[in-house]
């Protein structure tokens, strides 16, 4: 009986897609939790590069089963569209990924939705990846979703009602619309889905654990984008934090084990809200440059920043985290000099935790430490590692108080160093 999890602990495309693609190996059961094709998680092995949104990222690890869990919101026209471009380059998805019939299903109507309220939000707006995800959890919290097992059953009078609420609240907002292709599209979606098992997944998982199978949790966003915790109101609309597994899943707390924090060796950002490390000058145009820090779903450049060790003190905090896997140093690899976020100043007092008025005058306190200047990418152990490289990872070991047990230095599967932890 082992659940493990693993989650962003910045504001999401921490590298979640990769690290999870490299730990499949090591587990039977791979289980996505919260959001839906608001993620964008990249994979590369042997010269091909995908991007998962709603498939969990264990897909590609020989014949593991793959949960799309309870927690997730699903939109079928973008699954359809996920799912045949794997197939089409030989990768058969049938057998292996389960779906909930407890999750919600995402409707062109939703998608509408978001746009309209941003629309309306005019400069507060939260920047919103525009895939109906706000619209869709708060449907279901104020029980009004329709779900995944809906589909089976009498769906269309279900369909129609809410679609007609949607639609009065457009009118009302007076934001225009053509519903047709999308719902054409979303429809073929719906057929499609009949294809997969669709599942009370909470019961296979924990068939699953009673036989002693083990399962590994894949978050999607970041802690710094959760709805309770997160820079609220700049967040998502899921609990993206460890506890969000428990209850995406139907897994009980105390099948917890390990709890995988994974964060860049830097930050980023994308969408508007709160960013105090954010950088706006050239060495912000390096990070972005040299990162290649661009959303993969929607293409927008991400605000980048120095590493903010208070908010990840906090996030690890709140997640339990046991191990933490960084990411991306090799962005670093021609600095000279580097910096970290210790603490705040707010006004004339500084501050060493996360807190609640995140969106007022801020002042990171930096340390600098000096750069390493060596290449990475192609270290395969730990005792390539030159000693500047060292002192910067027992530096933030120290500062968070939680073992790096992981550093990856390149994209691909193979790039990903596993440390010895006495
Ligand atoms: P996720 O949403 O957390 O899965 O992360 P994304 O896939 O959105 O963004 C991470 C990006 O960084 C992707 O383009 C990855 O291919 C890339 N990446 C992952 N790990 C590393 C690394 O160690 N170094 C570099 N240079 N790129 C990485
Ligand atoms: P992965 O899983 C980075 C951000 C959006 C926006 C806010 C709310 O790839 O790390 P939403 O569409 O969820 O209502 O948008 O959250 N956001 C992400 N940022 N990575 C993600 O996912 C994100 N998913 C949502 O940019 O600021
Ligand atoms: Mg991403």
């Amino acid at each position: 009986m082992k659940v493990d999890v693993l989650l962003g602990l910045q504001w999401g495309d921490e590298g979640k897609g990769k690290v999870v693609d490299v730990l499949t190996p090591g587990y039977d059961v791979v289980a996505r939790f919260q959001g839906g094709p608001n993620a964008g998680h990249t994979l590369e092995f042997e010269g091909q590069k995908y991007v998962l949104r709603s498939i969990p990222s264990g897909i590609f690890q020989g014949d593991k089963i793959n949960i799309i869990g309870n927690g997730v919101v699903l939109d079928p026209a973008l699954f359809k569209a996920e799912a045949e471009s794997l197939e089409a380059s030989g990768h058969n998805l049938k057998e292996r990924l389960h779906i909930s019939k407890k999750a919600h299903l995402i409707m062109p109507t939703h998608r509408l939705l978001d746009a309209a309220y941003e629309a309306a939000k005019g400069d507060a707006k939260v920047g919103t990846t525009g895939k109906g995800i706000g619209p869709t959890y708060t449907d279901k919290v104020s029980r009004n979703g329709l779900r995944v097992g809906d589909i089976l059953h009498d769906f269309e009078g279900r369909y129609q009602a809410a679609k007609q609420r949607h639609l009065r609240i457009l009118d009302g907002l007076h934001y225009p619309y053509d519903l047709t292709q999308l719902e054409k599209s979303w429809f073929e979606g719906i057929e499609y889905l009949k294809q997969f098992s669709l599942v009370d997944s909470e019961h296979e998982l924990n068939r699953l654990l009673d036989s002693g199978k083990t399962v590994l949790c894949e978050g999607a966003q970041g802690t710094m984008l959760d709805v309770d915790f997160g820079s609220y109101p700049f967040v998502t609309s899921s609990s993206t934090v460890c506890a969000g597994a428990c209850t995406g899943l139907g897994i009980a707390p105390n099948r917890i084990g390990e709890v995988y924090g994974i964060f860049k060796a830097y930050c980023t950002r994308v969408g508007a809200g709160p960013f105090p490390t954010e950088l706006f000058d050239d060495t912000g145009d390096r990070i972005c440059t040299l990162g290649h820090e661009f959303g993969s779903v929607t293409g927008r450049k991400r605000r980048c920043g120095w590493i903010d060790l208070v908010a990840l003190r906090y996030a690890i905090m709140i997640d339990g985290v046991t191990k933490l896997i960084m990411m991306k140093s090799d962005v670093l690899d021609t600095f000279s000099t580097i910096k970290a976020c210790v603490a705040y100043r707010v006004g004339d007092r500084e501050i060493d935790y996360y807190p609640y008025d995140i969106n007022d005058g801020i002042e990171p306190v930096y340390v600098e430490l000096p750069g390493w200047e060596t290449e990475m990418t192609g270290m395969h152990t730990e005792d390539e590692f030159p000693e500047e490289f060292n002192a910067y990872l027992s530096f933030l070991e120290e500062q968070l108080g939680v073992p790096i047990c992981i550093v990856s230095l390149g994209p691909d599967r193979g790039q990903t160093i596993e440390r010895y932890i006495g």
